[in-house]
């Protein structure tokens, strides 16, 4: 049968019916540790309780009356996001591209005859023209140029460079704390602080695209919070509402006081049901359990560091943000060997596996993923040179 769905993604040829805490099953009811979260998505996991019963009782109460109307839940849940990261309000949307576009409308407007954002090489962004305009990988824009002016692209953690880019047009640097999609790429410890001295010297936006790093996912609510500052815009996502599409622009005072009724919005934005859950995962990010965010990172870390492989090259991230880097393009065959054995990851490009595991992890996960991950590896080796790669399995 011809697919009637657009091919725009290469799916792996497993269909999961159903997930219940760090586990997923297959139509064949095969049961599968859930290593990938949606892609930094579902961080509380599968059905999870509260959540599940908080977006029950908005489903069974009221989905949908648009923008037009007062919001008290929606209102709820800008005070959390901006009572944590200190800034003041919030535009909500559905996903991490539209949380992005509108933040790429708002510093242009803040910016007046500024209309330049610094970008950096290596960036992802989101998939619509705003947010891939933004995107530093320019092998995404073939076939979609022209892409939108008023970009430059400077290399990630390259304050010097950033430093020099800047001129009359520029009105905000745009960056993510960590790169995700370019391979779980962290920055050195000065680089936010760096970039928010340049912002202020220069009265510029510092804009933190959070929608991978977000939500708990890096051990702090933001991952900017490791570092002592305050950004004017911060978009956030993925794992917002657990799984529910909802996206979210959280604005400075300085930005969110030239936005006026009429210059932005959204049909669906801010759904109820999405929102409902949203509360609830924002609540459940209590001291504690971002403190266990940050002990199974370091604990899944630091037992792959122990596998001792000579195939692994690197391994990084911060929290439950994990990359562990090969020194051979193998990724993409150790992420299909490990989904044939029932572990769920992710990779990025050919070198890198990318693990963004669920909050709930227990201790047993833990192990048998490194179980799993450590029996994989021993079936890769090596004949010789880079070429060479013999997957025995
Ligand atoms: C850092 C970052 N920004 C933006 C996006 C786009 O988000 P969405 O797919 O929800 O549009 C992603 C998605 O992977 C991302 O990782």
């Amino acid at each position: 049968m011809k697919r009637a769905l657009l091919q725009n993604y290469a799916r792996y040829p497993v269909e999961f019916i159903q997930g219940k805490g760090s586990k997923l099953y297959d139509k064949n009811g095969k049961e599968y540790l859930d290593f990938l979260s949606g892609i930094a998505v579902t961080g509380f996991g599968h059905q999870h309780k509260e959540i599940t019963e908080a977006a029950n009782i908005q489903l069974n109460k009221l989905w949908h009356v648009s923008n037009l109307f007062e919001a008290t839940p929606q209102e709820e849940l800008a005070q959390k996001l901006v009572a944590s990261t200190k800034m003041d309000s919030v535009f909500f949307c559905n996903s991490g591209t539209e949380a992005n576009e509108a933040a790429i409308k708002f510093a242009r407007k803040w910016g007046g005859e500024r209309k330049t954002i610094i970008a950096t090489n290596g960036s992802f962004h989101g998939r619509t023209l705003g947010s891939l305009s933004a995107t530093g990988q320019s092998n995404l824009w073939n076939g979609f140029t022209p892409m939108l002016s008023g970009f430059t692209f400077v290399d990630f953690n390259n304050l010097e460079q950033t430093q020099n880019a800047i001129d009359e047009n520029i009105c905000a640097i745009m960056v993510e704390p960590i790169q995700g999609e370019s391979g779980v790429i962290v920055p050195d410890d000065n680089y936010l602080a760096g970039l928010r001295k340049i912002c202020d010297e220069n009265n510029l936006l510092l804009i933190l695209d959070e929608i991978q790093t977000g939500i708990g996912r890096t051990g702090k609510l933001f991952a900017h919070q490791y570092f002592d500052i305050i950004p004017d815009i911060v978009t956030s996502a993925k794992g917002l509402a657990n799984g529910l599409p909802l996206g979210a622009t959280i604005c400075s005072e300085r930005v969110a006081k030239i936005i006026k009724p009429g210059d932005h919005g959204s049909t669906f934005g801010g759904n109820p049901i999405a929102v409902a859950a949203a509360n609830k995962v924002i609540d459940l990010l209590t001291d504690s359990q971002l403190e266990l965010i940050n002990k199974n990172g370091n604990k899944i870390k630091k037992l792959i560091v122990e596998i001792e492989s000579n195939l692994i090259k690197k391994i990084r991230g911060k929290g439950l943000m994990i990359g562990i880097e090969f020194k051979e393009p193998i990724a993409k065959l150790v992420a299909k060997a490990l989904l044939n054995k029932g572990v769920v990851v992710g990779n990025s490009g050919d070198t890198v596996l990318r693990l963004l595991p669920p909050f709930i992890l227990g201790e047993n996960d833990i192990h048998y993923f490194v179980k799993i991950f450590t029996s994989v590896l021993s079936k890769f080796s090596f004949s010789s040179g880079s070429s060479d790669i013999v997957n025995i399995n």
